[in-house]
């Protein structure tokens, strides 16, 4: 068994072979991180020193590596990870937006893609997915997440790990998962990044941990642990969370990276005096590789010299790092994952092209249609496509695209090439640029006027540079930046119909557009088809279908602002009730779009929602179905959402909670009927002593095309007696 031969080979191994087994360094061409020291890393892999590399990519160049590991005393194979976050030469759409897709097969077969190129490029392990929930769009690494909601964040924890880990490790289109940043770094203080969080233990088993638990659950093989200090310890130092939780109480057999430096990084916390310290509490707390920051490498002999490590503690840690390389079969040949010949056909395979156009298309929302401006026709005889997002081929790539240096970008589709592809020769297309994202000239204003007079139809491109939203890339302000606003002010003097497009990384401050633009449509970042998928769109062979899996406030001022907010003991009736009820003076309390938003270009009806009983018992489950009905003139598909209120709890419960969805297709005029079954579980919530239990009482129960578009309500009691026949 694997347990046998791990066992073997520690036997054979030196305590300082041990701790190289813990010891992550990157390599040179990509950082992610700022590098601390460059000590000789190729005499240092001979010497056993290391165990696993990062940002090490391509056939070639880790068969590099991996062949000075095989110079090493044992030939222990080296790990190769990479941020795999949303594709590897094919991007995918940012992870916000195919969480927009509430589509968890696309969002698996997105995970899946990315594990086969880049398990084709050497790689073995990707550090996604991220699963941090965040209701803080000033954080810029919301563009990595799921967004806000738990429920909508663990189903996705789940695809994402699946789709990277495929059937099992080992198998060569696979590569590991790394659930990723535990614990509640989507809370940081402010949405500064890296910043400190505190919180209740119950809100973090209610809010954060259960995607952590759902990666777990998928199989996920590793963890990462994260930067923030959490109720005054640092995440890496954290014995409770690691120890406690993730191997204690859930019996997690993987193993626990440390983020970029965080070892070392405890010093600055102030929670350790020293590297040796930080390597002391690290290693105590359950942290087993260290990425990139020397603190094992110099000092766990000592600590063990010392008395104050057991070996047994760095056995535990090599142990689990050594299985994986066993179960990825790199004991049987450590160059199995670099093999030019599959890399070269798996970096060039149509299917993956396709599955990026048709996930992007599935990630893009419709904000506003009023005047119905969309689909645009494909006999439109001029279109004026305006904005610094349009020629840009990575304008649409953002944060975290694999930067592959030594593959042309050709195959990147830009706005641009994506609108030349889709209209007929009888189109004319008419381009100005406008503006830059963030310069504050407005020297281009004119050439736009200019073009936008002679257009049937203007398309404007505007949003967040792909360096804005990301890891160290928080924003105070989270406006359209520079002076793209005052551009869209400027076009819609001309009187021509105007399609807002919005590409950002995060949801974004808009209120002049939202409110004066009968037509916008958010496209998040999407990837190398975003210019194909986002003409999709524009012109009907696409209907939108994405809905927000974040809030977009009104102002900064709001967050953090989310839709499953606790109700408070003066709550305001109206968005008008000022006298003394929880509410700004000087604004509303509601978003600008809700949680659970999105248009399409048909109309959905809701009716005959039919609940199986109105009483039931803990033990018992209950069947709701209702009809959703296509009424409009084209075929589209829905997010049916479904949202749970406990009425009056021990606990103050949240004003709704979704609680399950289902995204459908619907034909012009289908109907069709759908069920959910609610059991104990989406009942329960967790109380101050952790125990996770429903109380007896009475639901709401809510089905909803948004969070705040309820269309159907009904009640159900929760008893502990037994209920008299209904
Ligand atoms: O995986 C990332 C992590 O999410 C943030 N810091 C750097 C790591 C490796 O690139």
């Amino acid at each position: 068994s694997i347990d046998q031969k791990v066992n073997e080979l520690l036997a054979k191994m030196t305590l300082d072979e041990k701790i190289g087994q813990l010891n992550q360094y990157t390599g040179d061409n990509t950082l992610t991180g700022p590098l601390t020291i460059n000590p000789n890393k190729e005499e240092e892999i001979k010497a056993g020193k290391i165990g696993s590399m990062l940002n090490i990519l391509g056939s070639e160049y880790t068969r590099k590596y991996q062949e000075l590991a095989m110079q090493s005393r044992l030939k222990i194979p080296l790990l190769f990870g990479l941020d795999v976050i949303h594709g590897y030469k094919t991007t995918f759409p940012i992870p916000l937006a195919e969480a927009a897709s509430w589509d968890l097969a696309a969002i698996e077969l997105s995970a899946r893609v990315s594990a086969r190129e880049s398990a084709a490029s050497g790689i073995h392990w990707t550090f996604a997915p991220m699963v941090d929930i965040s209701r803080d769009p000033r954080w810029g690494r919301v563009m990595e997440g799921a967004g806000e909601d738990t429920y909508l964040g663990s189903k996705i924890a789940y695809a994402r790990v699946k789709g990277f880990q495929g059937n099992k490790l080992g198998d060569l289109t696979s590569v590991m998962a790394c659930a990723k940043h535990f614990l509640a770094y989507g809370a940081a203080i402010g949405g500064r990044d890296y910043n400190s969080v505190d919180m209740s233990e119950r809100m973090l088993w209610e809010t954060y941990l259960p995607p952590f638990k759902a990666a777990i659950d998928a199989g996920a093989a590793t963890f990462m642990n994260s930067f923030n200090d959490l109720n005054g310890v640092p995440a890496t130092g954290n014995k409770h969370i690691q120890r406690d939780i993730l191997k204690g109480k859930w019996n997690f057999s993987g193993f626990v990276v440390s983020d970029w430096g965080s070892i070392g990084e405890m010093v600055n916390h102030g929670f350790s005096k020293d590297k040796k310290e930080a390597a002391y509490s690290a290693i105590t707390a359950g942290s087993d590789m260290d990425m990139e920051s020397n603190s094992y490498l110099y000092n766990l002999s000592q600590l063990v010299k010392e008395g104050r490590v057991s070996e047994a503690l760095i056995d535990d840690a090599v142990k689990r790092i050594l299985h994986k390389k066993f179960e990825l079969g790199l004991f049987d040949d450590p160059y199995r994952y670099c093999d030019a010949k599959r890399q070269q056909k798996e970096l060039n395979n149509p299917e993956n092209t396709k599955a990026a156009r048709e996930v992007a298309a599935k990630s893009i929302v419709l904000l506003k249609n009023d005047k119905k401006v969309l689909p645009l026709s494909k006999d439109t005889k001029t279109i004026a496509f305006i904005g610094p997002m349009v020629k840009p081929k990575r304008a649409n790539h953002g944060f975290w695209a694999v930067d592959l240096k030594d593959v042309d970008s050709t195959y990147i589709v830009s706005q641009w090439e994506g609108l030349q592809n889709k209209v007929g020769k009888n189109t004319k297309l008419l381009y100005a640029k406008g503006c830059g994202i963030s310069d504050m000239s407005k020297a281009g204003f004119d050439e736009a006027i200019t073009v936008a007079n002679q257009a049937d139809v203007v398309i404007l491109s505007v949003g967040e540079a792909p360096n804005m939203s990301g890891e160290a890339k928080s924003r105070s302000s989270i406006n359209l930046p520079g002076v793209q606003e005052d551009l869209i002010k400027e076009l819609q003097k001309t009187g021509k119909p105007i399609v807002i497009l919005i590409n950002s990384g995060r949801p974004l401050v808009f209120n002049w557009t939202a409110d004066n633009m009968p037509t916008i449509v958010y496209t998040w970042w999407l990837g190398s088809e975003a210019g194909n998928a986002i003409a999709d769109v524009l012109f009907g062979d696409y209907n939108p279908s994405g809905k927000l899996p974040m809030t977009f406030p009104r102002t900064e001022g709001q967050i953090p602002l989310y839709y499953n907010h606790t109700s408070t003991g003066r709550p305001a009736k109206n968005e008008d009730d000022k006298i003394y009820v929880s509410a700004y003076i000087d604004l509303q309390n509601s978003p600008k779009f809700p949680f659970g938003y999105g248009l399409s270009y048909t109309t959905f009806g809701y009716s005959d929602l039919k609940l199986s009983k109105q009483v039931i018992r803990k033990n018992e489950t209950l069947q709701l179905s209702l009809t959703v009905t296509n009424t409009g003139k084209v075929a589209g598909e829905e997010v049916v959402q479904l949202y749970i209120k406990d009425r009056f709890a021990s606990i103050v419960r949240p004003v709704k909670e979704l609680k399950d969805f289902q995204k459908i297709k619907l034909e012009a005029g289908e109907s069709k009927t759908v069920t959910f079954t609610i059991d104990n579980d989406k009942l329960s919530f967790y109380h101050e002593n952790l125990d996770f239990a429903s109380e007896a009482g009475e639901f709401d129960v809510m089905i909803g095309s948004s969070s705040e578009d309820i269309r159907l309500k009904s009640e159900f009691e929760l008893t502990e007696k037994t209920p008299a026949a209904n």
